[in-house]
């Protein structure tokens, strides 16, 4: 089944290719579900969409928030998503994605405190609701790159597939255990200062094979953090412990974790140990009864590694990024995989709810898939990424026109990815081109006369 691009003219073009393809995806032309409040935590979110976090690597070199983050947000607002599920915000200046990844200190803590405000005051004149917002808390692990162009990997143990590519030469880049415990109390003073400028909560953020994902798959390192699954979910079980024990029972704890790594072992997890592509669910099933006994209320699934060469297991896309192979799986197989993802979580976390993900590639056909995975129970909140940076609207127009506009879809076409592999500040290139378009070229430009050197 090899990927094709969209194609699909009408909701019956895309029912018989699910049909002809033999997937298991639902539609459902009832969207009334779409716009049901969901209880998180002790709160209310006003509507069943999220915007997934999606990072535009553009705040201002303090980590602050820049001209171009505050508008990522205020378009958010506008488009009536009941969460905004906020992007990575490191929790120490080493574990940054790039050297513009949002990262709230306390230094800068009044401009994010005016961040929130603004898009809570946004959506609340514009769809009559405060979106709830949660910021995921990240370490980049294995791809932190907190200066400039060179990469300076914090690595929980070696790999030798991903090694060359992360540029991990030797065992010094591998962390000690004393350094992961000195990460626990950075978690909690950041989701400390989460609640005090306003947020709703906080992601635990353990996916796409950063810090704390890896770490779930470390079972060659030695120690307390590595081995067994008590020792490789040790870390993320703590810091969620500490940071509920800190922040209390009325500020939601969150976690967007990888259910599966299409990794082979020892160096995945969620895979069965002889064959990368199966899916073992007895470690995330047991991850989620973990999490939520340590006090968590909100969880993600994610999947895959997105700096590898299998992206579409967590994005299925139609044209790649630079160096990616064209996956020999179609888009629908790969979008089959994710909700099924989100279905085995939300069993698993029975009333905690699951925001599910792998939707933007089926453009505008998303609320009948969406309303579908609802209706079925297999997720709590529809989570769009790209869509989120397309056509932040998609929401309001769902519930405002019962469409969304084919013209203003994201067309999977890779070009936001490109730009951060590219290490520039990133949006989308083809719906928001005025700004994206030319940042693009400027960025590829200039990645192809350093890599030249
Ligand atoms: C440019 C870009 C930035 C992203 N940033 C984040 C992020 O900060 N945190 C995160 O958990 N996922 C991030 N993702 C992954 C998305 O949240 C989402 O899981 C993925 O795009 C699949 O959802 P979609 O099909 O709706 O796009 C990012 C993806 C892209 C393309
Ligand atoms: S650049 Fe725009 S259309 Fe292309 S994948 Fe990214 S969000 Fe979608």
């Amino acid at each position: 089944m090899a990927s094709n691009k969209f194609n699909y003219k009408s909701l019956e073009d895309l029912k018989n290719d699910i049909a002809k393809r033999k997937v298991n995806i639902k539609t459902c032309e009832d969207f009334s579900l779409l716009s049901k409040k969901v209880k998180i935590g002790n709160k209310i979110c006003a509507n069943s969409f999220a915007n997934l976090p999606m990072e535009g690597c553009d705040s201002a070199r303090d980590g602050s928030p820049s001209e171009l983050v505050i508008r990522r947000y205020k378009r958010l607002a506008h488009g009536g998503a009941g969460l905004i599920w906020c992007e990575a915000n490191a929790v120490v200046e080493e574990g940054r994605a790039n050297e513009l990844q949002m990262m709230m200190i306390s230094s800068n803590k009044d401009q994010f405190k005016k961040l929130v405000a603004e898009t809570k005051e946004l959506g609340m004149k514009s769809n009559g609701f405060e979106p709830l917002m949660v910021l995921q808390l990240t370490h980049s692990g294995r791809y932190s790159r907190p200066v400039g162009h060179e990469a300076r990997p914090l690595v929980p143990q070696r790999d030798p597939i991903l090694d060359e590519r992360a540029g991990v030469k030797d065992d010094s880049f591998v962390v000690s255990d004393e350094y992961l415990d000195s990460l626990i109390p950075m978690y909690v003073q950041s989701a400390l200062l989460a609640k005090e400028v306003g947020f709703d909560g906080v992601d635990i953020k353990a996916c796409h094979r950063y810090l704390l994902s890896e770490l779930l798959a470390s079972h060659t390192r030695s120690g307390k953090y590595g081995g067994s699954f008590e020792n490789r979910s040790r870390l993320l079980l703590d810091i969620i412990s500490a940071v509920r024990e800190a922040v209390g029972k009325d500020f939601i704890v969150a976690s967007r974790f990888n259910i599966f790594d299409a990794h082979p072992y020892p160096y995945g997890f969620g895979c069965k140990k002889d064959d990368m592509w199966s899916f073992d669910e007895t470690e995330p099933i047991r991850l989620v009864k973990e999490m939520k006994a340590r006090g968590v209320d909100l969880l993600s699934n994610s999947a895959g590694n997105p700096y590898y060469i299998y992206p579409q297991v967590t994005r299925p896309f139609d044209i790649s990024s630079m160096g990616i192979p064209t996956p020999n799986e179609h888009q629908l197989k790969s979008i089959e995989r994710l909700f099924y993802f989100s279905s085995v979580i939300q069993k698993a976390a029975g009333e905690i709810p699951v925001v599910g993900n792998g939707y933007s590639w089926l453009r505008q056909f998303i609320p009948y898939v969406g309303a579908a995975n609802l209706k079925a129970k297999d997720v709590s909140l529809i989570g769009l990424g790209r869509c989120s940076f397309a056509y932040p609207d998609a929401p309001r127009d769902i519930f405002n026109n019962n469409a969304m506009d084919p013209k203003k879809v994201c067309i999977a076409c890779s070009k936001c990815t490109q730009i951060m592999r590219d290490h520039g500040k990133t949006g989308c290139v083809i719906r928001d081109s005025e700004i994206y378009l030319p940042l693009a070229k400027k960025y590829r430009k200039e990645t192809a006369e350093r890599e030249s050197k």
